[in-house]
């Protein structure tokens, strides 16, 4: 059995066109059904439905063999427990720090808000600059509104999201793409049926890009 962990919604739509080209093709839409692990037209293969922040968690324990993750979401995981095999390129985007663009610079430590709390210590103590950073978990777009912070650490696309609440992106952190990640022990176990996988994916992308 190959479980393959991933969230419904942007991922879960890009990831279709390369699971198809590996012949896994889903029997249920998850946007539809309450079911949270989809039986696919392969007996072996199961696809357990999660939050997108909860992927890394569930490979990490073996709960699924395989996850389907944005490397925002494994970047404030932290790399060293999964092996991340393959950019599969897809839900692209570009973590960033965003904010009013001519505010004051504040007297105080800079507050940040965010939800990659890790990534936005990293970031600020490379620089030698001291903040306090206050965990959210959506709408980051707010907290510079309403005064909660002086500055999020968010993902922009387009960039629309920032400009409908009158706000800039300011420094580039990374750029962003799904990754295919890999329970240690399951590569062992498990290595030709993921390896034939990876190739599928990889050819796949290949062909699109
Ligand atoms: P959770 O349910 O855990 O809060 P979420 O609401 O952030 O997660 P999605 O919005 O589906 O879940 O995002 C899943 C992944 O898609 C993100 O981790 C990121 O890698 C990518 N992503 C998010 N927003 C965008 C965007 N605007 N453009 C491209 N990719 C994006
Ligand atoms: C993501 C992200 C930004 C927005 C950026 O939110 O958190 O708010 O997309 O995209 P843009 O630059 O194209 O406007 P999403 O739409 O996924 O909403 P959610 O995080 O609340 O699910």
């Amino acid at each position: 059995m190959l479980k393959i962990a991933l969230s419904k919604g942007r991922i879960f739509k890009e990831i279709l066109p390369l699971l198809a080209q590996a012949e896994i093709e889903p029997l249920d839409d998850p946007e539809t059904s309450r079911k949270l692990i989809l039986d696919t037209n392969l007996k072996d293969v199961k696809l357990v439905i999660i939050r997108a922040t909860d992927v890394p968690t569930y490979v990490e324990y073996g709960a699924a063999d395989i996850g389907i993750a944005g490397k925002d979401v494994l970047l404030e995981f932290g790399s060293q427990r999964l092996y991340e095999p393959l950019d599969l390129q897809i839900a692209r985007c570009r973590l960033m720090v965003a904010g009013f663009k001519n505010a004051p610079t504040p007297r105080n430590r800079l507050r940040i808000a965010t939800k990659y709390i890790n990534v936005a210590k990293q970031y600020y103590a490379e620089q030698g600059i001291q903040v306090e950073v206050i965990k959210l978990y959506g709408s980051m777009e707010l907290a510079p509104l309403v005064g909660l912070a002086d500055r999020i650490v968010d993902l922009v696309e387009t960039g629309n999201t920032l400009r409908a609440n009158g706000l800039e992106p300011l420094e580039f952190i990374a750029d962003i793409s799904s990754r295919l990640v890999v329970n240690k022990a399951s590569m062992k176990m498990k290595h030709k049926r993921i390896k034939d996988l990876i190739q599928k994916m990889q050819l796949a992308i290949d062909t699109k890009n």
